[in-house]
């Protein structure tokens, strides 16, 4: 017998894998890094028999399949017309480095290669896998695992999110249960509860954390094996007989993007990371986030040249850096009835085209923005009179409508070119520096995995021929968030409601997954178009300041009060967005309903307080920041709150002093005590900066 080991390592964790004679390599290890003496008993050495199971029982390894003695969940469903659905994997060839291991495995029967690859980015471990058809005839794939990962019998708790338009990344925490879980998206794009995602914590309180780059159906499961651990597999969604591989040819899954933290901070920081390490930045940097108005809720489908010139005016009077033109700009788009597919600007509305505007929005210091929603088209609209059979249907079967539109069928190349055209013509004629990229339904009939990968070959077209455009993507605000599509986008609208307090979960839930640089979050009306509540300006600034800040009405509905307010606002977020993006993120809460996010490292922070309920204490909860350093002494100095904290309430003397010339803490203190906070009413915030005071 032979025995091979296999080890990679992150920054703080590792993973090793047991090879045995031919066979596919076994989970052996995925948690804190080793070091790197440490051998591994073999896991033959230490599993004993166990009665009413095969002499030679298989254990978990990276590629299970059923039908030789694996009775668990299987990475692979798949079949020939029934036969060779029994698969038996062995390992042809392996290349392993200190971060990356690629295993190439076989079935001579099955006529089946599979290429596993693994590999660290920073503690980000990147998982995917690749499955070639050998034999000759074609294959049919029901389920192929992107990653099959090992969860230790200790994990007690798992966080994952569901969600819907107006309500995204809504986090539910639910105890493992050995009866198992399945999730499931069959909407056809990532969809409001966000991707396949979810974090699993220990009873020590460490995490392992996954997420799928992938802007489609997916599933994910976690399933208990009386082996003892439970199993956790990510892949794709397939509606039946969707994947039909013809002899020769190659399915390749999405990543799966895993990490294993000592807390959930830095499991999200490790998300950031991994993701971060993926953006397309046009020059490869990312420039400072410019602040952004975005036309929608000012004016809906109801504007003009005119209208919208005045608009950037006002903008830029307050220090707006990009204006984006939303929704009703184009040919017969008065309502959401018409006009989807016909992306050319409306003649009555903008009869001279958008030049003159986006010439006008320029003149100001501003970039010019554009909406857009390619993959739809509306039946009362010239492309559909043309083009009928360009939109996704289900032989003899009616085409269920969304918000009046349909979708386009992204497989068809015709289909891809003339959306190429019209967005080209557009970037070409116009300076346009930025498109919101919209997706406003779920697919039905189902568009499968062809319509993504339409979706994301048109992104790249457009972004190969136009560098230095920067793309959100939106889908009825957050329904397209996910890594994948984050590797050809720049932005993600974070959901259409501007609540902020409904905004405030939904925002921290998003972190967890993805950098703040990319969060769309901007400053509503009041009261709020989605729910009615009113907020004040200072709050809805404050709740926007923890992603990329922007605006969302029209600053000619503000008095002068309110104007002077956002404009203070919008001159901070420039002064601190250095620090807010690219650097990492903590989260965490208070008692009595604090909940605080920090930006920076231990040498300084910038820390962002909020309060949403009434206090229930007399006396206002301690924070404390662990993240710090436990030798130095801090400074702790007010940027900016919403509260006045000298008058009312009144606050004791150490938050006065604060606000006027900073006061310093002990880090010890601050790590294990807290930072004592001041009195604050219900939806308030408060903006610190925390630096070693030298
Ligand atoms: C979606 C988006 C909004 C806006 C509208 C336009 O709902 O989430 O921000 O762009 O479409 O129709």
């Amino acid at each position: 017998m032979t025995h091979r080991w296999l080890r990679i390592d992150g920054s703080s964790s590792t993973i090793i894998l047991e090879c045995v004679n031919k066979g596919v390599p076994l989970w052996r290890y995925w948690g804190p890094k080793l070091r790197a003496d440490v051998k591994p008993p073999s896991l033959g050495q230490v599993t004993p028999p166990a009665s009413f199971s095969l002499d030679a029982r298989p254990q978990l390894n990276v590629f299970p399949t059923n039908g030789f003695g694996w009775f668990g969940a299987p990475a692979l469903r798949a079949h020939r017309d029934g036969a060779d659905s029994a698969q038996l994997f062995s390992t042809e060839d392996v290349r392993c480095d200190e971060r990356s291991l690629s295993i190439i495995l076989c079935d001579r029967v099955a006529a089946l290669s599979v290429t596993l690859s693994f590999a660290f980015e920073g503690n980000a471990l990147r998982a995917t896998t690749a499955l070639t058809n050998e034999g000759d005839r074609p294959l049919s794939i029901d389920w192929i695992a992107a990653a099959t990962l090992p969860l230790p019998a200790n994990t007690i708790h798992r966080q994952a999110f569901t969600g819907r338009h107006n309500g995204e990344f809504v986090l539910h925490n639910e105890r493992m249960t050995q009866a198992g879980w399945h999730q499931e998206n069959r909407r056809g794009l990532t969809g409001h509860s966000g991707p396949a995602a979810a974090f699993v914590e220990t009873t020590t309180g460490t995490i392992y954390a996954a997420q799928l780059a992938w802007s489609g159906n997916a599933i994910q499961t976690i399933e208990w094996n009386d082996e003892g651990h439970f199993v956790w597999q990510f892949g794709e969604g397939f509606t039946p007989g969707e994947i039909m591989l013809s002899p020769g040819e190659t399915h390749s899954t999405p990543d799966v993007i895993a990490t294993y933290a000592f807390s959930m901070n830095s499991a999200a920081q490790a998300f950031h990371a991994a993701i971060r390490a993926r953006s397309p930045w046009p020059d490869s940097r990312m420039r400072p986030r410019p602040v952004h108005i975005n036309s929608w809720e000012a004016f809906y489908f109801d504007h003009d040249e005119a209208r919208l010139m005045a608009f950037a005016d006002r903008a830029a009077s307050l220090g707006v850096e990009r204006l984006v033109l939303d929704d009703g700009w184009f040919k017969g788009r008065h309502n959401d009835m018409s006009g989807l597919g016909d992306w050319t600007p409306d003649p009555d509305k903008y009869p001279n085209g958008l030049k003159p505007l986006a010439d006008h929005v320029t003149a100001l210091g501003m970039e010019f923005g554009l909406w857009v929603e390619p993959e739809m088209v509306n039946e009362d609209s010239d492309l559909f009179r043309a083009h009928p059979e360009w939109a996704l249907q289900a032989a003899d079967r009616s085409r269920p409508t969304a918000r009046n539109q349909l979708v386009l069928n992204m497989a068809r190349d015709d289909v891809r070119d003339a959306l190429f055209k019209a967005i080209d013509d557009l970037l070409n004629a116009v300076p346009i520096r930025y498109l919101k990229w919209d997706h406003n339904r779920d697919l039905a009939p189902p568009g499968g995995r062809a319509q993504i990968l339409g979706a994301y070959a048109l992104i790249d077209r457009v972004r190969a021929a136009h560098p230095h455009i920067e793309i959100e993507i939106c889908a009825g605000g957050g329904g397209r968030i996910d890594a994948g599509i984050a590797e050809r986008c720049h932005r993600f609208w974070a959901s259409d409601n501007l609540d902020a307090n409904v905004r405030l979960p939904l925002q921290r839930n998003i972190l967890r997954l993805i950098p703040p640089e990319l969060m769309g979050a901007h400053v509503g009306t009041s009261p709020t178009h989605a729910t009615s509540r009113m907020q004040s300006m200072a709050y809805r600034c404050a709740v926007a300041l923890s992603g990329h800040f922007g605006i969302e009405m029209d600053p000619a509905t503000l008095d002068d009060n309110d104007r002077a307010v956002l404009s203070d606002w919008i001159a901070l977020y420039k002064d601190l967005r250095d620090r807010l993006h690219q650097g990492n993120v903590w989260q965490g809460t208070a008692n009595d309903g604090i909940v605080w996010q920090a930006h920076g490292d231990a040498q300084r922070l910038l820390l962002l307080v909020y309060r949403e309920a009434p206090e229930t204490w007399r006396t206002p909860s301690a924070l404390t920041l662990s993240m710090l350093d436990a030798t130095k002494r801090y400074l702790i100095r007010h940027l900016k709150s919403t509260v006045s904290t000298t008058h009312s309430p009144a606050q004791a003397d150490f938050w006065c002093d604060v606000q006027h010339k900073g006061q310093s803490l002990d880090g010890e203190w601050l790590m294990h005590i807290g930072l004592p906070l001041p009195s604050m009413n219900a939806e308030n915030a408060l903006v610190l900066d925390i630096a070693i005071d030298c």
